[in-house]
């Protein structure tokens, strides 16, 4: 999320120090950029074709025997398709497809373990989509019982799901807590009747509280909501209607993404009435409103677009600086590898990145091949790992400290002394020197993705992002 950071702990601000504010961020191009949300270095869209196909068999081998894995699962069905969504996702009012396609993933999860050195273990499991929760409680119990049965949960395991409340029997959520998630992810957006009408997306407040109701009484330890500013007819009223209804139902964490509009991307959001979206002084105030709202009722604000309680492991994570960026957003997760399974699903290696065919049947027959599913991908160098590492530390902690990069890349001191001397240069009026090194202002942090461009080495050679507030 983009905002202009009022701190609680700032003196209250008048209507000109706003102004100035604004006028800061649009002459940094805040309103006009369209930049990458840097859940990956390089981004995604520059993935390669063949790299994938290349490597994907070699980075498993080379994953060190004894060491801790994540694993992503991701699950591209919907039974309905929401407009505004750009999650790579397919409608299907049929299980079959859904079963053929979980076939697939027990196939490809022993073809990938039978890769691994010794007997790996496993950090994190995140089922995503698309909608995980559109399994019905057979087949998740076949694709849960496969995974344990390849990766041993290591300690502080942490099992996370994406839950879509008005599609998510009691009997599957019964399964799932017992496979043991703990992290429920549950997606809300926004309440207002007249936004979701607009949105293609009908989901009521006691939907959504019943299956909170649900999981805590279960005892789920987490439960995280997902919302969105920007979308259309979202006003201040409507929109502190959501934010109260959400507060009062105390989500331990928080995602609150701006609303990307992308219809060269995603085709669906033709459906969207461009004339009744926010413009981007709206957005910034609604994000603005949301930073407001949460930290009022004791949520630590974390990076760009996230909130948590200050118990929670990912304020803890922020606040003694390891957080990490990673294609969920922010995590805490201290591990090297990722493994991606599923169509589309990316996998993180030391070496770089492999991403899974993107279409459900190129995937399926990939794997039906006996092969591993890998497509694009991309091969890091270590100018690419110091500018990731750079881009990391501003997006977790809009920090950039010289003599930690040194450390990490001692070869590389004149090129991160010039970065940063340039990045100073370029950016003089939002950042200062603290502590922790050369610091971007509080009320600047809604320009960081485009700090980060400028140094992306891939910045303007490709697709089109999404706005930068
Ligand atoms: C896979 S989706 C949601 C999971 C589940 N299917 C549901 O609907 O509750 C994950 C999240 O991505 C975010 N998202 C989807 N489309 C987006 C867009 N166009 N712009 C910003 N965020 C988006 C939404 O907040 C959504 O909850
Ligand atoms: S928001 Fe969720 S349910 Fe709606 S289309 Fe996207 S993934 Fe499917």
């Amino acid at each position: 999320m983009g905002l202009i950071w009022i701190k609680e702990t700032t003196v209250p601000i008048n209507l000109n120090q706003l102004m100035d504010k604004i006028d800061a961020l649009r002459r940094h191009g805040l309103f006009d950029a369209r930049v990458p949300r840097y859940t990956s270095y390089p981004p995604a869209n520059h993935f390669e074709a063949g790299v994938g196909h290349r490597y994907h068999a070699q980075w498993l081998d080379a994953v060190p025997e004894g060491e801790a894995v994540s694993l992503y699962v991701h699950i591209p069905f919907c039974r309905r398709l929401c407009w505004f969504c750009a999650c790579r996702t397919q409608g299907t009012k049929t299980m079959r497809p859904v079963d053929a396609y979980v076939e697939t993933l027990t196939q490809e999860i022993a073809e990938v373990r039978a890769r691994l050195n010794g007997a790996p273990k496993m950090a994190r499991l995140h089922l995503g989509g698309g909608t995980p929760t559109i399994l019905p409680p057979h087949t998740m119990t076949l694709l849960l019982a496969t995974i344990f049965s390849h990766f041993e949960p290591a300690r502080g395991f942490e099992f996370s799901v994406e839950i879509d409340p008005t599609d998510a029997s009691d009997a599957l959520l019964e399964t799932l807590l017992r496979f043991g998630m703990n992290r429920a992810s549950i997606g809300v957006q926004d309440f207002a009747p007249e936004v979701q009408k607009a949105i293609g997306r009908p989901q009521s407040v006691e939907q959504t509280a019943k299956v909170v109701e649900f999981l805590r009484a279960r005892g789920t330890p987490s439960i995280n909501f997902d919302l969105l500013y920007g979308l259309p007819h979202q006003t201040s009223d409507s929109f502190q209607a959501t934010l109260d209804h959400v507060i009062k139902m105390a989500p331990d964490r928080l995602a609150i993404y701006g609303y990307a509009h992308v219809p060269w991307m995603s085709k669906r959001q033709v459906m969207i009435d461009e004339a009744t979206l926010p413009d981007k002084r709206a957005r910034l105030q609604l994000a603005e409103q949301a930073h407001d709202a949460f930290v009022a009722v004791g949520y630590e604000a974390i990076g760009i677009d996230h909130f948590a309680r200050p118990s929670d492991t990912l304020a803890i994570a922020a606040a003694n600086g390891t957080l990490k960026r990673n294609f969920q957003g922010y995590t805490d997760d201290p591990g090297d590898t990722l493994l991606g399974f599923g169509a589309s699903a990316i996998s993180k290696f030391r070496e770089g990145y492999v991403q899974n065919a993107p279409a459900t049947s190129a995937y399926i027959e990939r794997v039906g091949e006996g092969g591993l599913a890998g497509f694009k991908g991309y091969q890091m160098s270590r100018h690419d790992q110091l500018i990731a590492r750079m881009i990391e530390d501003l997006m977790c902690r809009f920090t950039l400290n010289e003599g930690d990069l040194a450390l990490a890349f001692p070869g590389d001191k004149a090129l991160i002394h010039k970065t940063l001397v340039a990045l100073m240069r370029q950016f003089e009026d939002v950042f200062y020197i603290s502590e922790a090194g050369l610091a971007l202002r509080d009320d600047a942090r809604p320009l960081v993705r485009i700090i980060a461009s400028a140094i992306d080495q891939f910045a303007n050679t490709g697709t089109a992002h999404s706005t930068a507030i």
